[in-house]
């Protein structure tokens, strides 16, 4: 067993039957040794065509509901997502020696938390959001910085930049949540839980 891991898969998972408390502790014990980031995921999206794409983004909220990140509406995570719900996250603490993946289903997130959410960014990050449509091909750098201006001109009061429409939160709602923890020898520890159609988890132990 890992030093770092050394409370071992019976105590630390066996007597805990919800997988979202479980990546609560996990998590808050990233924020306390990852470098930076410990809130970035890798996502992987399916497109029309079947094929599979993945990039990072930063869980934003999570709870028993789902897991939260925001984007562009328009992008290309965006439009796969809106194609095809199913989706895919992963977690990697390097400094924990820990993986995390969840599998579910995506869905809008409220306007209500979005605007939240979009009111606590920076002022910059509120107009980057205005002026880059994400995913689409950019002439040159010069385009978007043009963009950029353009949006403080026409939102110069910081207090008062409304959130775009096509700006907004993607929810996932777990149905498969697995816990890896680093092993001597590659022996790892890997749990899984799965939900049951009566909401409730069932857990089973994997080999590494
Ligand atoms: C650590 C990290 C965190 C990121 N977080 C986000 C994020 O929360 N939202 C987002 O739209 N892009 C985020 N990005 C950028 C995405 O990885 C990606 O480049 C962008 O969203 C466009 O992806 P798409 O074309 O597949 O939609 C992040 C990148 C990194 C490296």
């Amino acid at each position: 067993m890992n030093q770092k891991n050394s409370l071992g898969i019976d105590l630390c998972f066996q007597d805990l039957n919800n997988p979202i408390d479980l990546f609560g502790q996990w998590f808050n014990e990233a924020k306390k040794t990852e470098i930076n980031d410990p809130n970035a995921l890798s996502l992987a999206t399916v497109g029309k065509n079947g094929i599979p794409s993945v990039r990072m983004v930063l869980l934003k909220d999570f709870n028993s509901d789902g897991f939260v990140f925001y984007t562009n509406l328009n992008s290309r995570k965006s439009e796969e997502i809106k194609s095809n719900a199913n989706a895919s996250m992963c977690f990697h603490w390097k400094s924990l020696l820990r993986q995390v993946r969840i599998t579910g289903e995506i869905s809008n997130v409220s306007d209500t938390d979005a605007d939240k959410y979009y009111n606590s960014r920076s002022y910059g990050s509120r107009i980057g959001a205005w002026a880059s449509n994400q995913s689409s091909i950019l002439k040159s750098r010069d385009e978007l910085l043009k963009s950029i201006e353009e949006f403080k001109k026409k939102y110069p009061n910081e207090n008062n930049v409304p959130r775009p429409k096509h700006w907004s939160g993607w929810n996932l709602t777990p149905h498969e949540i697995e816990f890896w923890l680093d092993g001597k020898n590659r022996i790892h520890e890997r749990l899984r839980y799965t939900k049951k159609n009566n909401n409730d988890w069932e857990k089973n132990l994997l080999n590494p």
